[in-house]
């Protein structure tokens, strides 16, 4: 029987070759609700290239796809544009199978993946703006250090003006559709709006850096063509430029209110907080960390003016849900936000305190000092929780 993977065309010499991740909920933290691709990229130039490979249990997916279009035994080069497992988990195994003759990555990434790889096989390092010929094609590359590991790079093939951008302008969403213009624009704003928060989020000032780069550059995209997710090739202009305003983190009439609580009482301070900031005009998200994940939440900061953070104190500290979500967030880097932390105790109340600690780390200007109460807050704590909110949104709205 002939295998059910086949190849999508995206050109007339460009071919999707990457596997479906269905089942993926967890990506290192992140909560993956729709799956994933890993998507390679297999071009039929005089010299047949393949652009990054799959995670390692996909390898047998891509290489029937990539069947279903040539002998994979005929690629002659494989660039990889990032070396983190969920692209590179499978290539010594691809190496072996197919025996190209080289392989490409950035200088860092040809140091990385020797590291990870168990096969002696030179990888051959590509500075920025160096150019391959494929014979009758060329690429380009184009150094994306830090966006988001040492290694990454992009590679732009000339002349058909198709960026592989590897993680970059992604989402984790797994689907048989493979064009930006074959799914919904609310998931797609969704999803790339949740992959920006959850993975390129504290390098910011490169993504603003990069688009200066591409711009002065005159790269003209025809095809935005992802390591995850859908292609681009209908609403180019429109996610490079919701990039933009995403690194640019400028601050929006937006609070959201994060906490936890054991019986009830910091939720209804977080109650109160919300009342007020909604109250004082801007648009508010209150989230339970019983109820939400970390990846939500990040979601809803990006482009957030403030954030407010409670929890009750369990044994001398902050829930382990609220510790979760404020180290997850601290990796991730916000800027531009006004904070405050609240919370209820039963004797100690140490939670707040930490909050704060935690808030001053992350440079969240403080919005004043927090609240803490012991046991159930009473009408004249819940009148200080709405006049915080009130308080807060009038900053933040001195700040637009
Ligand atoms: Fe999709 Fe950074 O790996």
């Amino acid at each position: 029987m002939t295998s059910p993977f086949s190849a999508v065309k995206i050109t007339d010499d460009v071919w999707w070759v990457g596997a479906i991740d269905w089942n993926i909920r967890d990506f290192h933290g992140y909560v993956t609700k729709r799956g994933s691709t890993y998507n390679a990229y297999l071009i039929m130039a005089d010299k047949i290239t393949l652009i990054d490979t799959v995670k390692a249990p996909f390898r047998e997916e891509m290489l029937a796809r990539i069947a279903s279009v040539v002998d994979p035994g005929k690629i002659a080069y494989i660039v990889s544009n990032h070396s983190e497992m969920d692209h590179s988990g499978c290539l010594a195994e691809v190496i072996k199978a197919v025996d190209p003759e080289k392989v490409f990555a950035s200088p860092v990434g040809a140091k990385s993946l020797k590291e990870i790889l168990t096969v002696d096989r030179e990888i051959t390092g590509v500075k920025d703006a160096e150019t391959l010929s494929l014979g009758n094609r060329s690429l380009t590359f184009m150094e994306t250090r830090m966006l988001h590991w040492p290694d990454s790079m992009f590679t732009y093939l000339n002349e058909e003006r198709i960026l592989f951008s590897q993680d970059a302008f992604g989402m984790h969403y797994a689907s048989l559709e493979r064009f930006d213009d074959e799914v919904d624009p609310a998931i797609l704003a969704y999803e790339a709006a949740t992959y920006y928060a959850n993975i390129l989020l504290p390098y910011s000032p490169l993504v603003l850096k990069l688009l200066e780069k591409v711009t002065a550059a005159g790269l003209d995209f025809r095809i935005i063509a992802p390591d995850h997710g859908p292609i681009w090739r209908k609403d180019i202009g429109g996610i490079i430029e919701r990039y933009g305003k995403w690194a640019a983190q400028k601050p929006s009439e937006k609070a959201v209110v994060v906490y936890g609580t054991m019986w009830h009482s910091t939720e209804k301070m977080a109650r109160a907080i919300s009342e007020g900031l909604s109250k004082g005009g801007l648009n508010v998200k209150l989230m339970s960390m019983s109820e939400v994940h970390r990846s939500d939440v990040m979601y809803e900061i990006l482009g957030a003016g403030a954030i407010a953070v409670g929890s009750s104190t369990l044994n001398n500290n902050m829930l382990p849900m609220m510790a979760d979500v404020m180290t997850y967030m601290k990796g991730l880097k916000p800027k531009n936000l006004l904070g405050a932390a609240f919370g209820s105790f039963g004797w100690s109340g140490e939670a707040v305190k930490q909050l704060e600690q935690l808030l001053a780390e992350m440079k969240v200007e403080s919005a004043g000092g927090g609240i803490s109460v012991r046991n159930v807050p009473d009408g004249a704590i819940l009148a200080r929780c709405y006049e915080l909110g009130l308080t807060m949104a009038d900053k933040v709205r001195s700040r637009l």
